[in-house]
């Protein structure tokens, strides 16, 4: 897991570069390096650690020139060290790498025979060997990555420069994300050609951005950027405006990104909401979704598919499926699914929800699926990521950039998309009533106003509790039904952000285990929305309370018994019982934020966590 940056244009290129990098530093933070072409030879400074090392090394030892390279790395393949930091240098060329090279085991044997001496032990310095070999063959840049690449098993995004041939980035992609950038045209050309492992890190420079597909490699000049295949087919694609604006990917005024991303909730559901909805008829509309138009009589199965975050809204998802389509539905961690040999087919439609679009397991998974016959639909927030491109129909959830590690945005915009799905599909197979459907689209569109009501209300109190549980060793989380997954996420968001041990489940489940985890030192929030289930998680919230659990409840407004049974009670307005996921896991987003933050962990970038997992 790594980001890459490239710049072709007339500006000094190392500012350039870092500032690419500090946007993707999401991707990876372990080292960090530059390369650019120098007068003598390829110029590279690396560092250990975060970016600002490499700033440091930067001031201490400028690089001047208008092209280079920038990686920002997550260890792979030997340890975070500066020799290991990208780029990689053999003679005239510097490489970097974002993915996995599968058969460097083979590479580096053959290499070694032939007296290559390799100084790191990464895949990508392989590559550097293996494009420098085809260069001191006789090819030109182009032709020498080409060459390389016919030898590569595996994931990458790899941007290569050659001293011989200094104003030219050779790119290439293969399941790994790689984003094109083209400055203000000048009419011989753009004033500057930018390549990105993610759209952020283009966005203060260019909204004009080009997606490259699996197999396909560019080449960056002054003149632009010329597109082909591997194989050397010529590829023509036309840029895409995209609309992010720079502020979107920045702070905004909070301390973190995490705390920035929560509070941004309400607009982001109002975003993927827009234009879904239509209140007058009470529907949701089907063009939006992207299955209309297609024969969904012939669907007889749901099949989910995710992980982590998304895997908790995939939880959620089934839930609605089957109560509001009739449809039966299954939930798979798609790291697990990959690694049997399922049984899908045609009748199958899978929905793959991933908010980067680029989760290796996920993908491969939605791949195996369809590959079996069943059709894909993705849930996703990149625009043009791996998955959607895969798909068969794509919903996007809008929730713009989420640059903090863990997810919170991403998470509920997945949920309105799944909700919206469930309505939709129910709908068209009829297991819905009209009125029905028309009460939860209304319920949908009150959404986001009640979301920011919790926030803003519920905010301090939260901040309270979460100092004075910061020194808890052990936090349940429990909940019944649509609940379930939220207490699944509530304890994965405290662990991520906070490294305080985290149980989230099923509040049914408690007695067969959890329960003898409980002692007056144990917070448990106990997420108790009136629903269907309310009576019976009310009874588990007694029974840790009667173990001297530190009980906290997450409740509607006004709910007396809920008060009385609980230390602390948080309350969210009532909703429909459909809903109610939508406005409990908003406080417990809050309450990891805040004991995290106490705690004074690294809050966006979490240790040993990834944004985006492109590798298995
Ligand atoms: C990583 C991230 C999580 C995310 C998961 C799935 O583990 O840290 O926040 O939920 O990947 O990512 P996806 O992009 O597929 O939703």
């Amino acid at each position: 897991m790594c980001g890459i940056v490239g710049y072709i244009g007339h500006e000094p290129a190392a500012p350039v570069l870092l500032d690419g990098l500090r946007r993707l530093e999401y991707r990876g933070y372990d080292s960090a390096g530059v390369a650019v072409p120098g007068a003598e030879a390829i110029e590279i400074v690396r560092a250990v650690g975060k970016l600002r090392n490499l700033e440091t090394a930067l001031a201490a030892r400028p690089l001047s020139g208008t092209v280079g390279i920038g990686h920002t790395r997550w260890a792979t393949h030997g340890r975070p060290s500066e020799v290991n930091a990208h780029p990689h240098v053999s003679g005239p060329i510097a490489v970097v790498h974002n993915g996995i090279i599968e058969n460097h085991g083979a590479l580096r044997k053959e290499l070694i025979e032939r007296g290559v001496t390799i100084s790191s032990d990464t895949d990508t310095e392989l590559v550097a060997h293996l494009v420098h070999e085809a260069v001191r063959q006789g090819r030109n840049l182009e032709a020498a990555v080409r060459a390389a690449l016919g030898r590569l098993h595996g994931a990458y995004a790899l941007a290569v420069l050659s001293h011989d041939e200094p104003r030219r980035i050779v790119v290439a992609k293969n399941a790994s994300p790689l984003v094109l950038g083209l400055g203000t045209d000048r009419g011989d050309g753009p004033d500057a050609v930018y390549c990105a492992s993610d759209i952020p890190a283009l966005l203060p420079y260019t909204r004009q951005m080009l997606f490259l597909e699996d197999g396909e490699m560019a080449v960056l000049s002054d003149e632009g950027a010329t597109i082909t295949t591997v194989a050397g087919e010529p590829v023509t694609r036309a840029p895409q405006r995209i609309d992010w604006s720079p502020i979107m990917a920045e702070k905004a005024g909070f301390k973190h990104f995490m705390l920035k991303e929560i509070f941004e909730q309400p607009r982001a559901m109002e975003d993927t909401l827009r234009g879904r909805l239509d209140r007058t008829r009470g529907e949701v509309v089907g063009a939006e979704i992207g299955l209309e138009g297609s024969d969904v009589s012939r669907v007889a199965r749901v099949v989910l598919l995710a992980c982590g975050t998304s895997h908790h809204a995939a939880i959620a998802g089934r839930y609605w499926l089957e109560e509001l389509t009739g449809l039966p539905a299954v939930v798979e961690l798609a790291s697990e699914f990959r690694g049997r040999r399922p049984v899908i087919g045609d009748g199958d439609l899978v929905v793959a929800v991933s908010q980067s679009g680029e989760t290796l397991d996920t993908l491969v998974a939605a791949k195996e699926a369809k590959a079996r016959g069943a059709r894909v639909l993705s849930i996703a927030n990149v625009i043009g990521s791996a998955l959607p491109r895969m798909s068969d129909a794509v919903f996007y959830t809008r929730a713009g950039p989420e640059i903090g590690v863990a997810s919170t945005k991403a998470f509920t915009t997945q949920l309105a998309a799944l909700v919206m799905l469930a309505i939709w599909l129910g709908r068209q197979r009829g297991h819905l009533t009209e009125a029905r459907a028309a009460a939860l689209v209304e319920g949908l569109a009150r959404l986001p106003n009640q979301m920011q009501e919790v926030l803003h209300g519920t905010r301090q109190l939260i901040a309270n509790l979460a100092r004075r549980q910061v020194e808890a060793r052990d936090v349940l989380f429990l909940g019944r039904g649509l609940s379930f997954p939220i207490a699944l996420e509530g304890a994965l968001k405290l662990k991520e952000v906070s490294y305080v041990h985290a149980e989230g489940y099923a509040a049914g489940e408690m007695k067969h285990g959890p329960i003898a985890l409980i002692d007056p030192h144990v917070p448990v929030l106990v997420l108790l929305p009136k629903d269907e289930n309310y009576e019976r998680s009310l009874s588990n919230l007694e029974e840790a309370k009667a173990r001297e659990a530190i009980v906290i409840a997450i409740a509607t407004e006004g709910d007396d018994a809920a008060r009385d049974a609980s230390e602390t009670l948080i309350e969210v307005p009532a909703v429909d019982p459909e809903l109610t996921p939508f406005l409990t896991v908003l406080p417990l987003q809050l309450y990891a934020y805040y004991v995290a933050d106490f705690k004074g962990t690294d809050v966006d970038q979490p240790r040993n966590l990834a944004k985006t997992v492109t590798v298995e």
